[in-house]
């Protein structure tokens, strides 16, 4: 996720338990791009010891084969293509979702780029444009091509972040395509999860915003769905990996979210950025966070004002350590977004715009 999944956040992800792989923010590409230092990073100094994959976002052929040679040179556990950014900018460049609109673009471009891949080549799509017209020419593509991993958000471009999600879709790809398929979109839950695997039939699911919320959300996934149950379970449906389950799943606490928070604040600090904009990259995470904090959204009123590292840590002690062995929230209070006014469109693929 651009702007989110830099190296401290995967270091903190790491922390409360990564998830089985990774993915970059998106590496740009145009004739003048070179890959990102700072996504360059999150690869090279990636200590969690989980894989990670490189995303590209770009359209132009050759730009976009030259990317994946200087990209191979790093340790990486594949190459992803990005066929999902809704971002109207991005789009009208005919990249990221945009590329949905144009099933023979996409043909040329996911040709050139298994060619171009000798390892693992994945794509993360949804599931079309403004229809779903095109979606199962497309997924016709990905096994012309012999993509190795397809993650399906199941929303059109158009649909943006808030829409329902439709599973029926990501089940259409997890039926259609010969690779393995994570099933993504609103997976807010080890409960959601169980749910979304059985519904999609998927091989995996894909965790974004609510990784940022919760970011235990991996290891209960884990205990839910592998660790905690008898390995002849694995074989029956998940009714019965449900029906198996041995110890309880971890559950944090407002005071385990308290120390997420500082945990986030210093893996995320660096000597060139002033507090003040300090505070406010850390409240786009916390708009995340506060989702499961109160019921009231009062954490987030509170938190929204506080201009100062004080101020802010002020807002988490009350909010967080008065009751410090309350359950922190498993799935998001109904009715708490992440954002006030979040119906307006989305310009980036960003923290700045993109609520939950
Ligand atoms: C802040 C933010 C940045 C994102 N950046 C990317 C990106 O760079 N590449 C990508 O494939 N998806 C990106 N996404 C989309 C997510 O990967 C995911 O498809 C979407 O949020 C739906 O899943 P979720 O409900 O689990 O968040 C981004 C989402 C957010 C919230």
């Amino acid at each position: 996720m651009q702007d989110v999944t830099d190296l401290p956040f995967i270091r903190v992800a790491a922390h409360y338990g990564a998830p089985d792989y990774f993915f970059t923010e998106f590496f740009r590409v145009h004739a003048q791009s070179r890959p990102e230092k700072h996504i360059l990073r999150s690869i090279v100094e990636n200590k969690t010891g989980r894989p990670v994959f490189a995303q590209l976002i770009g359209e132009e052929i050759p730009h976009m084969v030259r990317t994946v040679k200087e990209l191979l040179k790093y340790p990486i556990a594949g190459i992803d293509l990005n066929m999902g950014c809704p971002a109207p900018k991005i789009y009208k460049k005919n990249v990221g979702g945009g590329l949905l609109r144009d099933p023979a673009k996409i043909d040329e471009l996911i040709g050139a780029l298994r060619d171009a891949v000798p390892g693992l080549f994945t794509v993360k799509m949804r599931i079309g444009f403004d229809s779903t017209e095109n979606y199962e020419r497309v997924l016709g593509l990905i096994n012309k091509h012999g993509v190795d991993l397809l993650s399906v958000h199941g929303r059109t471009v158009k649909e943006g972040y808030r829409s329902d999600v439709h599973y029926d879709h990501i089940a259409i790809a997890a039926r259609t395509v010969r690779c393995p398929v994570l099933a993504n979109g609103n997976v807010t839950s080890a409960a959601k999860a169980a749910a979304v695997l059985e519904e999609t039939g998927a091989a995996g699911v894909m965790i974004g915003r609510h990784a940022i919320r919760n970011p235990w959300i991996f290891r209960q996934c884990r205990e839910r769905l592998v660790e905690r149950v008898a390995p002849n379970a694995l074989s029956s449906s998940n009714n019965a990996l449900e029906a198996k389950r041995s110890t309880p799943i971890f559950q944090p606490t407002l005071a385990d979210a308290r120390e997420y928070i500082t945990r986030l604040y210093r893996e995320t600090q660096t000597p060139d950025i002033p507090e003040k904009a300090h505070v406010a990259k850390m409240k786009k995470y916390l708009n995340f966070v506060g989702q499961s904090v109160d019921a009231e959204g009062k954490f987030l009123h509170d938190m929204r004002r506080a201009m100062t590292e004080a101020e802010l840590f002020a807002v988490c002690d009350a909010h967080l350590l008065t009751e410090p062995a309350k359950l922190f929230a498993t799935e998001p209070y109904p009715g708490i977004i992440a954002r006030p006014n979040c119906e307006t469109p989305v310009e980036s693929c960003s923290l700045d715009t993109i609520t939950a």
